[in-house]
């Protein structure tokens, strides 16, 4: 588990600590409570969503970021292929309201670039605010030639480079790329119920 505080913060009474770890299945229900609150019910409608409808995120990049107990911020990575080329896009990025500028964000965003490059991957995709993501090394140099799979800002399509000339040649479409996601547990626990009920 990973420690941080930011700089700024760190003397005030309320900069409790957090910690960036690997997402559990436990932060699920208060990921997704998270999510609605900082992009509203509509966000399943974004043209990120379908890059990572019914998909996995990529194995050991989802991170959820906690404090005091409580899960206050979350980011995974979803493999894609950009043109072709072998990619992650990555998001969505949020932190608890209560807790914003303490660092959360770049901690979260600092943690999964490490840990995606750590793997072996060669790019990070996003749709996002250049102010927000410059600060990571985003930029839109790279994706002039590329287009998400529904409405887009030319402008908020960013990249990072993990691998020096990883994008290059990236021409086209985004599409997902990563593993199907597992029918979820509960439903097939209850089609179960059902079976037996019928059979009683
Ligand atoms: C964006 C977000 C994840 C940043 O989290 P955070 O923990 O506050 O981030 P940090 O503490 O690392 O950085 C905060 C700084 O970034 C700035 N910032 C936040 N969002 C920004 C944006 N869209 N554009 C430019 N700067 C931004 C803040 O003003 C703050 O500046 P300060 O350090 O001068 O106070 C958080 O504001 C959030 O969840 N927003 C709602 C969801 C969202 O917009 N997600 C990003 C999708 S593009």
């Amino acid at each position: 588990m990973t420690a941080v505080w930011k700089k700024t913060a760190a003397l005030t009474l309320d900069a409790a600590p957090f910690a960036i770890r690997a997402e559990r299945t436990s932060d699920v229900v208060a990921r997704e409570a998270l999510l609605d609150a900082s992009f509203g019910e509509g966000r399943h409608a974004r043209t990120c969503q379908r890059l990572r409808d019914g998909r996995m995120p990529a194995e050991g990049l989802a991170f959820t970021a906690v404090r005091d107990g409580r899960v206050v911020g979350t980011v995974r990575l979803w493999h894609v292929s950009a043109g072709g080329i072998p990619a992650l896009v990555l998001g969505p990025l949020a932190v608890d309201a209560s807790c914003r500028s303490l660092g959360v964000g770049a901690a979260l965003m600092e943690h999964a670039l490490a840990a995606a490059r750590t793997r072996g991957h060669g790019a990070v995709i996003l749709r996002g605010d250049a102010a927000y993501y410059r600060r990571f090394g985003f930029s839109a140099d790279k994706t002039g030639g590329l287009a998400l799979p529904g409405p887009f800002e030319r402008e908020r399509l960013l990249a990072v480079e993990l691998r020096e000339g990883a994008l290059d040649d990236a021409f086209g479409m985004i599409v997902a790329t990563g593993d199907k996601a597992r029918r979820p547990r509960a439903r097939a626990a209850g089609k179960a119920r059902q079976v037996l009920v019928e059979a009683a």
